[in-house]
């Protein structure tokens, strides 16, 4: 069994970031990403303040918009309005989940495509789904990578998703897909969850529900991807897999944490950096046209 290691990737990763940002950076421009927050939910607090973090640590330019849970839509959707038109924000993330009485598409569908480095806009779903080049949900993308890195191939290969969210195991399987793997999508209404992934070859869970897959539901040298983030009273942070014996069965297996958490911040920042990127290319056909 090979543990796959997010950590050490995403520290790689995040090392050559640095230096393709630099070179953007000589070239005046620097990468910057707005995020919103609305409210004060302490989970959501603790990530903006990790995207935050990461931002500085590789030369992005970060701006948190910390907003009241009272705030209408309609000044949501101004502030958005603003961003989209700001020339040194090349990213919007607007940190989900918003408060009830907030219609999270309309918001999401108020982000310019081409900020939307979380890649939630239908725009760019719809880029995804037919296998084109967009911007990809962070999680989703960090596992491809992290996946790529240790050379697996999904190709003809039999993969399981379990959870179906908009964020997660929809833009997974996508992906997948794209990658040539044969794909089957378990979600809240999936009657035999093991009916599925006894026979796979790669599982990828992200439900939110610790020990979810237990030994039994996975075939011998099977690959295993917790997407899941659980924390015990103890204050113990686990996935969604029984991992202490899972993990003897397989040949591939994600630690939590370690795995797959670190690899969605350095995929946001991947997809700033390339936000920027684009945003220098387009200073250059302007300035050829001129
Ligand atoms: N809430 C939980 N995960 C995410 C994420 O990846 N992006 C945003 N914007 N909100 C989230």
């Amino acid at each position: 069994m090979t543990l796959l290691d997010g950590k050490s990737l995403s520290a790689k990763l995040e090392s050559d970031l640095n230096e393709q940002i630099a070179t953007l950076v000589s070239q005046g421009i620097t990468p910057g990403l707005a995020v919103i927050l609305v409210g004060n939910d302490p989970a959501s607090c603790a990530y903006v303040q990790m995207k935050a973090k990461a931002c500085k640590r590789v030369g992005i330019y970060s701006v948190t918009h910390e907003m009241p849970s009272k705030i209408t839509q309609d000044e949501l959707l101004s502030v958005i309005e603003i961003l989209n038109n700001d020339p040194n924000i090349d990213g919007i993330l607007v940190q989900l989940p918003l408060p009830p009485h907030i219609q999270t598409t309309q918001v999401l569908e108020a982000i310019n495509p081409k900020k939307d480095v979380d890649g939630f806009h239908p725009f760019n779903i719809g880029r995804l789904s037919i296998g084109i080049d967009t911007f990809v949900s962070a999680t989703p993308l960090g596992v491809m990578n992290l996946l790529k890195s240790y050379n697996i191939d999904v190709r003809g290969k039999d993969v399981v998703i379990v959870g179906m969210s908009n964020i997660v195991g929809k833009p997974l399987a996508s992906l997948m897909l794209n990658a040539g793997a044969s794909v089957s999508c378990c979600h809240i209404l999936t009657r035999d969850i093991r009916a599925y992934t006894k026979n796979a070859d790669i599982v990828c869970v992200g439900v939110g529900k610790v020990g979810l897959i237990t030994a039994d539901m996975i075939k011998e040298d099977a690959i295993v991807i917790d997407i899941g983030i659980n924390r015990l009273e103890s204050g113990v942070l686990v996935g969604d897999v029984d991992f202490e014996n899972v993990a003897p069965k397989t040949s591939f297996i994600t630690p939590v944490p370690g795995g797959v958490g670190p690899m969605t911040i350095i995929s946001l920042l991947q997809n700033t950096y390339k936000a920027a990127a684009f945003r220098l290319e387009q200073d250059k056909r302007r300035g050829q046209k001129v």
